[in-house]
């Protein structure tokens, strides 16, 4: 990990240096909001988007407004402390700060951390697996990007387990909704369908840009309810996220599935035209 730049309330520090408070909100509770960012040529795609989802997210906690000086401030440090990241990630996360043991909040600020690394480019494809638990689509942190993911965590053990790198799942009405970190498409009577956000799904950039972009190429896109069942039947699928674009899927649960289809290559194909003419949508 002593690739990985690190910046946390104003400072570079070294990745295994201690610069937290033990009693921080967001170890404690996991009571923060994060995004991650694709960096590409030194630069994050999409920049504006995440900023604003980061703002939804905080809300949603009932956190304060992030001060987005000190936060682009994280963001220009990490990306200039070395070698200009050819294709990485970068992540800021944002806290509740230190607190009191418990839910309570403390009132000592928040905390505010950046990252940045080169990471490996997606794989041209990938195998998932459905998992025995659901999102909660009418739980409190539904839709928002907090920093409480050990549900993902498990899911996807689960899912390596099986020989998939995502673990996709459904939520409390047997609906489709997601993976642990991407957002899924398929493909079924040559439509293509995503759940909406109802079914608790994170409201992804990638998931929006593709429909965005999917549509504006004159492909169809249906959101709409999607029993969990169309992952036995669906001609195509796909993964969206930061990391991973438009990303086929070639086997659920061990089903083979064409990757990519026909439709999958014409969203790919709008995706990257689209997203080369315009770095921050
Ligand atoms: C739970 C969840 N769903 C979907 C996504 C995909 O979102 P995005 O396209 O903004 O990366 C993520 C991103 O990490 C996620 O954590």
């Amino acid at each position: 990990m002593s690739d990985v730049r690190v910046w946390v309330n104003g400072s570079m520090v070294g990745p295994d240096e201690p610069s937290l408070a033990a009693l921080d909100h967001g170890v404690t509770v996991g009571d923060g909001a994060f995004e991650t960012c694709k960096i590409v040529d030194g630069e994050i795609f999409a920049a504006n988007r995440h900023l604003a989802r980061m703002d939804r997210t905080l809300a949603g906690l009932g956190l304060a407004t992030a001060d987005r000086d000190l936060v682009q401030q994280g963001v220009d440090t990490v990306l200039a402390a070395g070698e200009r990241i050819g294709f990485g990630r970068l992540r800021y996360t944002i806290t509740g700060g230190p607190g009191p043991l418990g839910s309570d909040r403390g009132d000592r600020g928040m905390t505010y951390i950046v990252t940045a690394a080169q990471a490996a480019p997606p794989a041209s494809t990938t195998a998932v697996a459905t998992v025995p638990w659901t999102r909660n689509e009418r739980g409190a942190t539904a839709g928002l990007k907090t920093t409480s993911y050990a549900e993902n965590v498990i899911a996807l053990a689960h899912a390596k387990d099986k020989g998939g790198t995502e673990a996709i799942f459904g939520n409390t009405r047997g609906e489709l909704c997601e993976g642990t970190g991407s957002n899924i498409f398929v493909v079924v009577d040559g439509v293509l369908r995503t759940p909406l956000l109802d079914s608790g799904c994170l409201a992804g950039i990638t998931r929006e840009l593709a429909i965005e972009w999917a549509r504006g190429a004159g492909i169809e896109v249906r959101e709409e309810a999607l029993p969990m069942t169309v992952l036995e039947t669906a001609d195509e699928a796909f993964l969206t996220s930061t990391t991973r674009d438009v990303q086929p899927i070639h086997a659920v649960d061990g089903r083979e599935l064409r990757a990519p289809g026909p439709v999958t290559m014409r969203v790919q194909e709008a995706f990257a035209k689209a997203s080369a003419a315009s770095f921050n949508p």
